[in-house]
């Protein structure tokens, strides 16, 4: 019933010119997948290139990013309808963001409620460091992530969003979770802590994805578990035959 969704979240990765190489090589393969909603998010500067090749298609375009305000004075900002322009996924609070940039719970929100209002699907981030995972802190921290970042939503905007689980230390490190590892946190800790704020149908409803070193090998492990919807795919998605994989097992 939740229709199985893959994005490749391509990081500050590939100028204008080598996307449109990389889309080209990929998107005849992304096409054919048609029960897999797929999303491929460039660089804000690759953005309105990748949408010439992808216009009118089935494979859908995504920021890595974007601020909350509408307009002004904020040098080396995007603002939603910026991203709107051209995209209509957005990817927020990333790991990444959170630990260079100064991402929290509550910038994650005003971001989450901007991109909501814009028309935007949100792609929300959560998941826990290492030090965390070793120190028995998962649950307080995944489950403070979903409170903090989804604070004041109504639950038909719930409904028009999709959470990735991206354990930190899986990021880019080669070491993926096991399936069952991120299912547990799936269906342990994310799905339950929806349930209590936003009630039993938007739990079921919500679209959970898992990132951290997912690749072509590995990924029909992650979608064999009940509640892993999909993924958030970095390091393959810049590989068209491995990234084409990972959409495929996801059928
Ligand atoms: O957002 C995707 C991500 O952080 C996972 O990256 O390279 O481990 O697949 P990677």
């Amino acid at each position: 019933m939740r229709k199985p969704f893959v994005a490749g979240n391509w990081k500050m990765n590939k100028t204008a010119a080598e996307a449109r190489a990389l889309v080209s090589e990929m998107l005849p393969g992304l096409r054919a997948v048609e029960t897999v909603e797929r999303v491929i998010c460039p660089p804000f500067t690759a953005l309105s290139t990748v949408a010439e090749l992808l216009a009118g298609g089935p494979v859908g375009l995504g920021a890595q990013n974007m601020h909350w305000e509408a307009s002004g004075a904020f040098t080396g900002e995007v603002a939603p309808a910026m991203v709107k322009e051209f995209c209509q996924y957005v990817i927020l609070g990333h790991s990444e963001r959170r630990a260079y940039f100064g991402e929290t719970d509550q910038t994650v929100n005003r971001r989450l409620k901007a991109a909501l209002a814009a028309g935007l699907t949100p792609i929300v981030c959560v998941g826990e460091t290492l030090q965390e995972n070793e120190s028995g802190q998962t649950y307080k921290v995944v489950s403070g992530q979903v409170r903090g970042g989804l604070e004041g939503l109504s639950v038909e905007e719930v409904g028009r969003l999709v959470i990735a689980y991206e354990p930190v230390w899986a990021i880019g490190t080669g070491r993926a979770a096991s399936g069952s590892d991120a299912n547990a946190v799936v269906d342990g800790i994310i799905r339950p802590t929806l349930q209590e704020v936003f009630g039993n149908a938007a739990a079921d409803a919500m679209r959970v994805l898992y990132g951290g070193s997912v690749t072509g090998a590995n990924a029909a492990e992650f979608f064999q578990m009940p509640g892993i919807d999909g993924a958030l795919v970095g390091g393959a998605s810049l590989k068209p035959a491995d990234f084409v994989k990972i959409v495929q097992a996801a059928a």
